[in-house]
């Protein structure tokens, strides 16, 4: 009896380890891009921005949400933990350049291609059908490139993502 007990607990330890690396297999491979300024504004502080936030995902595309001062804060501390290695005096200067041109009033992003159903109902102002077929549409069809791409999805009432535009991004 002792035995079974004892196989039993090896074999869900073992699908545990499994569960747990093909969770870590699915994160997100790191890639190295070389960080482009195109499509950024010109001004003080984009240099650094664009060496601090081009080389995971295109700094034009994290600088695509329009943010309060406090959510970029916000979003400069999330990528710092991510793994971002920005200078404790280039901080500000990412900071301001970031709210000096992309501030706007929503206090976080909502990434379309990650963000759990439940959060593009609320944040985007969905019904929880059309939520659900946005989820849909990206695990059949892979990442939103653009906001636009929103459009393709069956069923969904596209003004009421033109509404929310400011905040989503496509990462
Ligand atoms: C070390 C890599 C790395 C760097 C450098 C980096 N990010 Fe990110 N960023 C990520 C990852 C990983 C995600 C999540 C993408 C995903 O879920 O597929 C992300 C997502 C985002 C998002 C979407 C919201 C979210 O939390 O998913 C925004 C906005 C963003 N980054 C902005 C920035 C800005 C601004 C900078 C520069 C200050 C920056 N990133 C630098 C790795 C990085």
């Amino acid at each position: 009896m002792a035995v079974r007990w004892l196989m039993t607990g090896a074999l869900v330890a073992l699908w545990m380890a499994s569960a747990a690396m093909t969770s870590a297999q699915q994160a997100p491979a790191p890639v190295m891009l070389t960080p482009s300024g195109e499509g950024l504004p010109d001004g003080p502080g984009k240099d650094v921005t664009v060496r601090s936030c081009g080389t995971c995902h295109e700094a034009r595309r994290a600088a695509s949400a329009r943010l309060t001062r406090a959510g970029w804060a916000a979003v400069i501390d999330s990528m710092i933990g991510r793994g971002a290695r920005i200078a404790d005096g280039d901080v500000p200067v990412v900071l301001e350049y970031l709210s000096t041109h992309f501030l706007g009033e929503a206090a976080q992003p909502l990434n379309i291609n990650t963000a759990p159903q439940i959060d593009i109902e609320a944040a985007v102002g969905l019904l929880r059908r059309e939520a659900a077929a946005v989820v849909r549409y990206r695990e059949r069809n892979g990442r939103f490139k653009t906001i636009d791409d929103l459009k393709k999805v069956p069923g969904i009432d596209f003004s009421k993502v033109e509404r929310r535009r400011a905040f989503i991004v496509t990462l």
